[in-house]
């Protein structure tokens, strides 16, 4: 790529992308897929397993233990709980398959959940209608795209719904669902309610008493910036009270007590399994205290970022923007007519441009709604600069030029 001017719009923004060594030979627009870790993240990952190769992965564990717990509190800081309701899990997926886990369903049960859900949460409940009879409800959209709360009530008030599962941010769009509408529609029916907030985390505040659920997921690489494989999950205090447990739960999750009994472990630990990658943990913590510091002018400019994308782009011909919703966060999805989003998404690559592409398989009901079948993905974050946006929409515009 060709040299262009680097302009920080402040001392604060100086010091982010001076904390981010990834930024400084690309222009990082897949934030919604991983973002970059920033410094801090990086050295505690090398440190651990420094320290494993040093003195033994049990043994280094061990000497982190302190750290470790930590990693709980900050999470438990992030979305406003406390630790002891805090699962940390190898991804999002995990927690969700957790948390459904946890449910005993019945041929004929029902779960309500949107038409914007993830590929792999969709995926979970198909094949729970497959295996177990489990019925599959999607509320409607709002006009203006998004879930609406009241067709959620409507369908969730039959007696035979046993859960409501909403994905906050969809994986494409921009959209953010108004997932605390749905969280009071659920507290009245008192329907326990599963909040997918694998997007959200890093971009938004994220308060799971305001969203009044029973269950939220989250990941650790994408917008909090954390390593690869793993997540977290939160368990409210009502669901552990009434003894929920995910059905396949080991020996962290519980003790083998007699031949033929278990005794639950107290708190979300029960949704854990044994196997921990320990330096991810720690980075997992380390990437939740960088947030926590950032604050909420993160999210801010992350989200007026892409808005100067997405303005940006609807103003190229042949581009189609395909965001929708009352809100729109740091995700930017386009059509690019004739042209192939994987094959833009590798050229841009190649000048220094990250991106991300789908297809239809990532999400048929949302794909065939646009009338898209391939697009082309940019979620912008706080560390990126407004000479990057401009850049990477040349080279696009460059690469699609008729
Ligand atoms: C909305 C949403 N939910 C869940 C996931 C799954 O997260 P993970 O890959 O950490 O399991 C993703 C990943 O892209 C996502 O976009």
């Amino acid at each position: 790529m060709t040299s262009r001017p680097f302009a920080p719009a402040s001392a604060v923004l100086d010091a982010w992308r001076h904390d981010t060594p990834g930024c400084r030979d690309r222009i990082h627009l897949n934030n919604a897929g991983a973002a970059l870790m920033p410094r801090p993240v990086l050295d505690t990952l090398a440190r651990h397993v420094q320290r494993e190769g040093e003195i033994g992965g049990y043994e280094a564990a061990e000497e982190a233990a302190a750290a470790v717990r930590e990693t709980y509190e900050l999470v438990a800081w992030l979305v406003g709980t406390a630790a002891r309701n805090i699962a940390v899990v190898e991804n999002a997926t995990v927690a969700f398959s957790q948390a459904l886990s946890a449910f005993d369903f019945h041929p004929g049960d029902r779960i309500v959940t949107t038409r914007a859900d993830y590929p792999s949460n969709q995926l979970m409940y198909l094949s729970l209608a497959r295996r177990c009879g489990v019925e599959i409800v999607r509320a409607d959209d709002l006009p203006v795209g998004g879930v609406d709360p009241e067709s959620v009530g409507q369908l969730a008030r039959d007696p035979r719904t046993r859960l409501v599962a909403v994905s906050w941010v969809p994986t494409n769009s921009g959209l953010v669902q108004d997932a605390a509408a749905v969280g009071g529609v659920c507290a009245e029916l008192e329907v326990p309610y599963l909040v997918d907030a694998c997007q959200a985390v890093g971009q938004m505040a994220v308060d799971v008493h305001e969203l009044r659920c029973d269950y939220l997921t989250g990941t650790g690489r994408k917008f909090l910036r954390g390593p690869r494989g793993i997540g977290f999950l939160y368990v409210s205090d009502r669901m552990l009270e009434r003894g929920a447990f995910p059905l396949f739960v080991d020996m962290r999750g519980a003790d083998w007590t007699d031949p033929d009994a278990f005794r639950l472990a107290d708190g979300a630990r029960r949704f854990e399994n044994w196997e921990f990658a320990y330096a991810l943990v720690l980075g997992l913590g380390e990437a939740t205290r960088y947030a926590l510091a950032v604050g909420s002018a993160g999210g801010e400019r992350a989200w007026a970022l892409a808005a100067e994308l997405r303005e940006r782009l609807a103003a190229l011909p042949s581009v189609r923007v395909l965001d929708r919703g009352r809100e729109r966060c740091a995700i930017v999805t386009i059509d690019v007519g004739r042209h192939d989003a994987a094959d833009l998404k590798l050229r841009l690559r190649a000048q220094g441009v990250n991106t991300s592409s789908s297809d239809r398989d990532d999400g048929v009901l949302d794909m065939e709604a646009k009338g898209a079948t391939t697009v082309l993905r940019l979620s912008p974050h706080y560390y990126n600069t407004e000479d990057e946006l401009a850049a990477a929409v040349q080279a696009l515009a460059e690469l699609i030029r008729p």
